[in-house]
């Protein structure tokens, strides 16, 4: 029995999502909570397959899993059916009846508004949207008569998973950096994202917590406006192989070096228990598909001891190339 909470470590787009669906096959995880918005994209390459989620859980690649949106939520409700039938997942997923809805109204007002815009939000209209959550005039699903069939109290379903000894996982949102809290605000999203507000969006205790799992990326990157410490120049950023466009948006990523003070800051905010570390393979091409620490190279290896003695925890999953089964599993 598990309940393990999944956040970013920095910016988002660390690998969260190829994590999740590793974990989820491997572990057998019963239950999935997603927490969060439409606003991030958690990519996931499977049986040949791209797939770039914003509502569904990652855990969609293990057929048994049951998938929940959890209450803290907000539902885009066509991008919501959208990926519901691309995962084709409809008999086993639920939205808890008090997740907040996202009109077209609220990415109007967020698309149109000049401070939103110099932040560099994403556009969906999540920060719209918890404002009117917020102001106490949000719709709520239970509102919304389409999505009748998938209303369910996620908090009673997970508790009562947990209890009964299921593996449970919670899946977070971007990453510490971009919390609401513990970001660089005010370039930071709408919302708190270190992994006490992920179980506070899925309606789980902090005594029903197993490990909290960090997902670190073995370079940094950020889109939008704000600090980037270390952050390099995108021609470098080429050459080095680190420039990414997001897989949500399309928008050019900023990249910088791992920061070894900043990963110290979100294991000790996080909570974290253990860690995990993607693309290694990135900054240390020579460990392109590894499949354990023993074939790393000796540089990689020093990378993983330093972060290790940073952060105060072991790294137990190291990510070596894109698909779901490029990792090495230490645990
Ligand atoms: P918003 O979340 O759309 O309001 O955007 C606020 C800031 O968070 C902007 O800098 C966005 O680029 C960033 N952001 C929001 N979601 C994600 C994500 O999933 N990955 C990376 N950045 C994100
Ligand atoms: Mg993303």
């Amino acid at each position: 029995m598990s309940c393990s909470v999944v956040v970013g470590a920095f910016w988002g787009d660390e690998g969260k999502g190829k994590i999740i669906s590793y974990l989820a096959i491997k572990d057998k995880i019963d239950v999935c909570v997603r927490t969060g918005s439409v606003n991030a994209a958690h990519t996931i390459i499977y049986k040949d397959k791209k797939y770039a989620l914003h509502m569904v859980p990652s855990t969609f690649v293990y057929e048994k899993s049951r998938l929940l949106i959890g209450p803290g939520a907000n539902v885009h409700i066509p991008q919501l059916f959208k990926e519901i039938e691309e995962t084709g997942v409809k008999n086993r997923i639920g939205v808890d009846s008090q997740c907040s809805i996202i009109e077209e109204k609220h990415s109007v007002t967020d698309k149109a508004s000049a401070h939103l815009k110099g932040l560099g939000t994403t556009g969906w209209g999540v920060g719209p949207a918890q404002e009117d959550r917020v102001k106490r005039i949000g719709k709520l699903a239970r509102d919304m008569p389409e999505l009748k069939p998938y209303l369910t109290d996620v908090a009673l379903e997970t508790n009562t998973a947990i209890n009964a000894g299921k593996n449970v996982l919670l899946e977070g949102t971007q990453g510490l950096m971009l919390s609401l809290f513990y970001g660089t605000y005010p370039y930071v999203t709408s919302r708190d994202t270190s992994a006490s507000a992920i179980c506070a969006e899925a309606g789980v205790g902090p005594t029903k917590v197993t490990n909290v799992i960090v997902v670190y990326k073995s370079f940094m990157t950020r889109v939008g406006a704000g600090l980037l410490p270390g952050e390099i120049p995108k021609e470098e950023a080429i050459k080095r192989g680190w420039f990414e466009i997001a897989a949500g948006t399309g928008r050019e990523r900023r990249s910088a070096p791992f920061d070894f003070n900043l990963a110290k800051r979100t294991a000790m905010i996080n909570g974290a228990t253990e860690a995990a570390i993607t693309k290694l393979d990135i900054v240390f091409p020579a460990c392109k598909d590894a499949k354990s620490f023993e074939e790393l190279s000796s540089e990689a290896k020093e990378f993983i001891k330093k972060v290790e003695s940073s952060i105060g925890v072991p790294v137990t999953i190291i990510g070596t190339g894109p698909t779901v089964f490029d990792i090495i599993d230490r645990r």
